[in-house]
C-alpha cells in the first residue's frame, strides 16, 4: 500500500483526492499496489466532508511519517509549496505538483535534489493541465532533438479570444464574463499578460533544451491590446488571433516569446478554440507532432497529477532521468527573427505613399465596415529589426505579427 498526502484541498487537491477514489482499481494495478490518501493538509477544516478525518494543519505530520512516500503539492505559488516541496524532497519522499510557477523558477535545483536522493520530482499537469505534453517530451521523444514548440498553453486567454472571434465582443466585456462563469480570475493579469503561458514554455523548453531558461528572459506580450476591431479585420482576412507561446532552434540559437499571433486557417492550432490548449513540438527525427486537449480544469489536471502519483509509486527508490540542469540557457535576441506582420495604421493625407515608401509594397489596403479613419495592409515576412525601424515611418495604430507554422502532410 503506498501512502500519499495531499498539500491543499482546493480544486485540483479534490480532483486528486476523487480520481484516486474513482478509478482505485486500475490505479492500483497499474501502481503495483494499493494507492491512499492519508493527508490532506489545509489551512481550512471540512466538517461532515469525509476528508475531514485526514485533514491536517502540520506538514509535520506529513513529513515525519516514515509511511508517506508520494507528497502532492497542490498549493500553488513559490513560498510555502517551494519550502514544504524541498522539505519532502529531502526527507526522501516523491513530490508530484501541478504548480507551474515553482517548476518554473526551481524546476532544476528541486529536481537535482531528487535525483540525490533517489526519488522523483513530478510535475505533468504543470503545462498543458490534462494533457500528456511533459512525459512525451521527455521520455517518449528523448530520441530526438527538439526544434520547435508552439503552442496555445493559456484556457483563459484562449476561451476570451475565441469569444471575440464568434461573437464580436469587446475584450473587456468579453474577460467580465470569464470572471463570472470561473474561467477567469479576479485577478486575470497571470493570464491575460501572458505570464502563465510564458513560465509553460519556459518549462518545456527547459525540458528539450537540457538547461534553465528563466522566464524572466522570455518576451512576453499580453492579449489585453486586441480590440474587436483586430477581430473584424482577422474575419475578413480568414485568419484568427491565438496567443501562443513558442521557443524553435534557429542557427543553432535558441529564441522564446509569448504573444498574439495571426494564424491562417491552415495552421495546426487554428482550430484549438475555448478554454482547450494544443501544443505544436517539432523533433529533427520525428518532425511534427501535436498534443491537444483540457489544458486546465479539476478532474483533467487531477488526471495528469495522478498519473504521476503512479510513475511515482512505480520509481519508489529510482530516480527517473530527467535532463533540466541548473545551467542557464541564454536565449537569441528576438529581433533576429521574420515574421509577416498585420498593420493597422491611421488613413491621413499621404498615409500610403508613407507605408509604399517603407515597406516597398504594392500596398493593398484592407478596410472593413464601420470602422473609419484607418486601414490595415499585410507585409511580407521580415525581421523583426527591420519591421521596428520601418513601423516608425507610419502612423501605427498596431501590429500583429503572423505565426507560419505548418504541419508537412
Ligand atoms: N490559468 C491557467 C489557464 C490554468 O487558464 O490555462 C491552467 O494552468
Amino acid at each position: 500500500m503506498a501512502k500519499i498526502a495531499v498539500l491543499g484541498y482546493g480544486t485540483v487537491g479534490s480532483g486528486v483526492v476523487e480520481v484516486l477514489e474513482r478509478n482505485a482499481d486500475s490505479i492500483k494495478n497499474r501502481a503495483g499496489e494499493p494507492v491512499e490518501v492519508k493527508y490532506v493538509l489545509d489551512l481550512r477544516d471540512f466538517p461532515g466532508d469525509p476528508i475531514q478525518e485526514k485533514i491536517t494543519h502540520d506538514f509535520n505530520d506529513i513529513l515525519n511519517d516514515p509511511e508517506v512516500d508520494v507528497v502532492v503539492e497542490v498549493m500553488g505559488g513559490t513560498g510555502a509549496a517551494y519550502t514544504f516541496t524541498k522539505s519532502a524532497l529531502e526527507a526522501g519522499k516523491s513530490v508530484c505538483t501541478s504548480n507551474k510557477a515553482l517548476v518554473a523558477a526551481h524546476g532544476a535545483e528541486l529536481m537535482a535534489l531528487a535525483r540525490e536522493k533517489n526519488i522523483n520530482y513530478m510535475f505533468e499537469a504543470s503545462v498543458g493541465g490534462g494533457i500528456p505534453v511533459i512525459r512525451p517530451i521527455n521520455e517518449s521523444l528523448t530520441a530526438d532533438k527538439i526544434l520547435q514548440i508552439t503552442g496555445i498553453m493559456n484556457g483563459t486567454t484562449n476561451y476570451i479570444l475565441t469569444k471575440m472571434r464568434r461573437e464580436g465582443t469587446h475584450y473587456e466585456e468579453t474577460l467580465k464574463e470569464a470572471q463570472a462563469l470561473g474561467y477567469a480570475e479576479r485577478d486575470p493579469s497571470a493570464d491575460v499578460d501572458g505570464w502563465d503561458a510564458c513560465r509553460k514554455i519556459a518549462i518545456l523548453t527547459s525540458l528539450a533544451q537540457g538547461g534553465t531558461v528563466d522566464f524572466n528572459d522570455i518576451q512576453t506580450e499580453g492579449i489585453s491590446d486586441i480590440t474587436y476591431v483586430d477581430f473584424k479585420y482577422a474575419n475578413k482576412l480568414g485568419v484568427t488571433i491565438k496567443l501562443l507561446a513558442t521557443s524553435k532552434v534557429v542557427n543553432d540559437k535558441v529564441y522564446a516569446y509569448t504573444a498574439p499571433f495571426m494564424l491562417e486557417s491552415d495552421h495546426p492550432l487554428y482550430n484549438v478554440n475555448g478554454v482547450l490548449n494544443g501544443i505544436y513540438v517539432n523533433g529533427n527525427m520525428v518532425g511534427d507532432t501535436m498534443f491537444f486537449g483540457p489544458g486546465a480544469g479539476k478532474l483533467p489536471t487531477a488526471s495528469a497529477v495522478c498519473g504521476d502519483i503512479v510513475e511515482a509509486v512505480k520509481n519508489k527508490d529510482h530516480n527517473v532521468i530527467v535532463v533540466w540542469e541548473d545551467k542557464k540557457v541564454e536565449l537569441g535576441d528576438n529581433k533576429d527573427l521574420a515574421f509577416k506582420y498585420f498593420v493597422r495604421v491611421k488613413d491621413e493625407e499621404g498615409e500610403a505613399k508613407k507605408v509604399r515608401d517603407a515597406f516597398g509594397l504594392d500596398v493593398q489596403p484592407i478596410r472593413v465596415q464601420d470602422v473609419e479613419g484607418e486601414f490595415a495592409f499585410v507585409t511580407e515576412e521580415m525581421a523583426e529589426s527591420d519591421f521596428v525601424i520601418k513601423s516608425k515611418l507610419v502612423d501605427l495604430i498596431k501590429s500583429i505579427r503572423f505565426d507560419d507554422t505548418a504541419m508537412v502532410e
